[in-house]
């Protein structure tokens, strides 16, 4: 039987992780995980219960109010899983700009953290997982064999971004996305709680010049090496 793996990939906001995540896991029928997700439906969770007065996030409601928020990914059919929030499909209203602009008050905090951190490990404990994130290879599955670092000029992240919501007919300037974007950078990498690095022992892409299929290709080649000790093509 094949080799069953977790692949970690992580990167800055809008570099194109789950784009990549998503076709390998389909490829090779892998659970697909997207952690920012989980990120993004505590903040419209917070945001519902009026816990943001951004740029305040009331960080003593959230930890007491952890017990009641659940996380969790719903699948129709043979589709991706969705991100449901007490049992409610969020996915949709979690992408737009109001939880974008939020969500990294939320995600700074440990105690949520170490909460959805547990989720994931759970998600992943039969392997065949392909998980993107921010801390996926460094926090939360050190020991995944196939960890993958992603980058790409803020520019070039916030004009794919910008086309990304326009085709799913959300609102949004080219302008206030890039400023989305830097903010988050800056936040995601300098907080305590896990801040975005690079591990060790990840692959870095800088793929601001390929097309998806080129990228599909090299992450399969990547795939290929670990799973079957060289690259099949
Ligand atoms: O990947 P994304 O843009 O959907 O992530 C939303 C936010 O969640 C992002 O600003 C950083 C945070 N995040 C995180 O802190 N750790 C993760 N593993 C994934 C996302």
């Amino acid at each position: 039987m094949e080799k069953r793996i977790i692949v970690a990939i992580d990167g800055h906001s809008s570099s194109g992780k789950s784009s990549m995540a998503k076709q390998l896991a389909q490829k090779h029928a892998y659970l697909y995980i997207d952690s920012g997700a989980m990120y993004r439906a505590v903040a419209l969770y917070c945001l519902r219960k009026g816990w943001i007065k951004s740029p305040d996030l009331n960080v003593e409601a959230l930890i007491g109010g952890l017990k009641d928020i659940n996380i969790s990914f719903c699948t129709e059919g043979q589709g991706l899983p969705r991100i449901c929030l007490n049992g409610e499909d969020v996915e949709d209203e979690i992408r737009g700009m109001e939880v974008a602009g939020v969500v990294s008050l939320v995600s700074a905090v440990p105690e949520l953290r170490q909460y959805l951190v547990g989720i994931q490990r759970s998600l992943a404990r039969n392997k065949g997982v392909v998980m993107d994130g921010r801390d996926i290879g460094t926090a939360v599955f050190p020991e995944a064999e196939l960890k993958i670092f992603l980058t790409a000029a803020a520019a070039v992240r916030a004009q794919r971004r910008y086309l990304e919501l326009k085709e799913k007919g959300i609102k949004a300037s080219y302008e206030d996305i890039l400023h989305n974007i830097e903010m988050r950078d800056q936040m995601d990498l300098n907080r305590q709680a896990s801040p975005l690095r690079k591990a060790d022992d990840a692959i870095e892409l800088d793929n601001g010049q390929m097309s998806p299929e080129e990228q599909n290709a090299w992450l399969e080649d990547r795939f290929n090496e670990v799973v079957y000790g060289k690259n099949r093509n």
